[in-house]
Parts: structure tokens; C-alpha cells; sequence
């Protein structure tokens, strides 16, 4: 099976993409088995950041890597949060600190349109990457509701469910959610690259192949 390092230390993120991988042929191996590394976001999208830390996290422990980077993009606010989501309130701002400094920018705004956004990306050790993205369309409601989900999830408001991200339960929201649909397919894109291993590995072909370290 194919040993994968997953690039994250959020628990939250890790929960649900633990989820929706859940049958691929992978093994998920947590950053915390390896020395520690920082990595620093700053590039300016969200696939620049993801492929970031996917080729860092690769080069580090020598073996794939699957990194992501995700956000919620307001339409009155210029695409903000975007990028900076986490950190919208500041470097060590809480999920509640940011939902009310969103709140606050969102007063007296007509438009409430937003939309949640992830960009999945897997980093071979050979210099192979492979990019999913997944995005959710929702509003942003004029006071948090639900206990479920994280971040911005008690104020993005998905009109058809009638329902809050928190208001919906875990599956509920994986079937619908950003992450969920970039995680889909890439758990496409794995299932791929395990069938084409197992052929090179029988056939015994491709000497970069045989060099590789997750071989
Ligand atoms: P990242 O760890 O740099 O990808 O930052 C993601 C940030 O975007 C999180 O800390 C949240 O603030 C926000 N975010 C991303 N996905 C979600 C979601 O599914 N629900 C709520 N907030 C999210």
C-alpha cells in the first residue's frame, strides 16, 4: 500500500479528510512521525501554498506527500478572508475571533455571497504533482448557529439545506463540503497511482522508479 505523509497539523482538517479517504488504498502517515518542520504559507493562492508544503513535507521525509490549503473567499469583501483565513484576526487569532471580525466587516452588506475552497495537492518524491479542488457556494448569516464542524462554519449558510456547515453532521457536510469534493478526487488520483505502481513494480520497469525512496 502506498505510505502517503499527510501534510498538516490541523486536527480538525486531518478528522475529516481521515474521512472522506477513507477505503483508498493509502496508508496516511501523520507529519508527527517525522523531525519537525515549518513550513511558511506565503504565496499568494491557495494551490501555491498547498504545493508548497506538499514539496517541502516530500523533500523532508522522502516519501509523497498530500498538503492542502483551503479558505473561505467573500464576494463584498474582495475574496477575504481568502488565503489568510486562519489567521484573519491575527497570527494566533481563535475560530470564534475570526467569525467575529467577519461579522463585524459583513455589517450592513447586502451582498453576503462566499464560498468555501480547497485545493488538494500530492507531491511524488520523483517530481510528480497532482492537483484536486473542490468549492462550496453558501452565504454568510448574520449571527453564528451550530456546534458541528470548525472555523467559519457556524456563519456559512447553504440556502438548499436550510442548515449552517455546523448545523450538519460530519457525513452530511463531507458529502457537500469543498474539502470533501477535492479529497474525492484526489482519492481518484491515488487509486490511479496504485494500479500503475503495482504494474511497474511487477514489470520491473523504470530504473527512477526503483531509486525512489517510497518504493
Ligand atoms: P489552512 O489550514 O491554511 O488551510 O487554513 C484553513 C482555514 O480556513 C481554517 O483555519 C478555517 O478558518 C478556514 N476553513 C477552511 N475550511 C473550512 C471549513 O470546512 N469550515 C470552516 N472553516 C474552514
Amino acid at each position: 500500500m502506498m505510505k502517503i505523509v499527510y501534510a498538516t497539523g490541523n486536527a480538525d482538517k486531518v478528522r475529516e479528510i481521515k474521512e472522506i479517504l477513507k477505503g483508498c488504498p493509502a496508508e496516511l502517515v501523520p507529519m508527527s512521525e517525522f523531525p519537525p518542520l515549518e513550513v511558511v504559507e506565503d504565496r499568494g493562492t491557495f494551490s501555491g501554498n498547498a504545493g508548497k508544503k506538499a514539496y517541502e513535507v516530500s523533500a523532508h521525509t522522502g516519501l509523497p506527500a498530500l498538503a492542502d490549503d483551503s479558505g473561505l473567499v467573500v464576494e463584498a469583501l474582495d475574496g477575504a478572508p481568502g488565503i489568510y483565513s486562519s489567521r484573519y484576526a491575527g497570527d494566533k487569532a481563535a475560530y470564534a475571533d475570526n467569525v467575529r471580525k467577519l461579522l463585524f466587516k459583513m455589517r450592513g452588506k447586502r451582498n453576503r455571497k462566499a464560498a468555501f475552497v480547497c485545493v488538494s495537492v500530492l507531491y511524488l518524491p520523483g517530481g510528480e504533482i497532482f492537483t484536486a479542488r473542490g468549492k462550496l457556494e453558501g452565504v454568510i448569516s448574520k449571527e453564528p448557529s451550530g456546534e458541528g464542524g470548525f472555523g467559519y462554519d457556524p456563519v456559512f449558510y447553504i440556502a438548499k439545506k436550510r442548515k449552517t456547515l455546523a448545523e450538519l453532521g460530519d457525513e452530511e457536510k463531507n458529502a457537500i463540503s469543498h474539502r470533501g469534493e477535492a479529497f474525492r478526487k484526489m482519492a481518484e488520483i491515488i487509486r490511479k497511482l496504485a494500479s500503475r505502481d503495482s504494474l511497474s513494480v511487477t514489470e520491473e520497469s523504470g530504473a527512477a522508479r526503483q531509486e525512489d525512496p517510497a518504493q
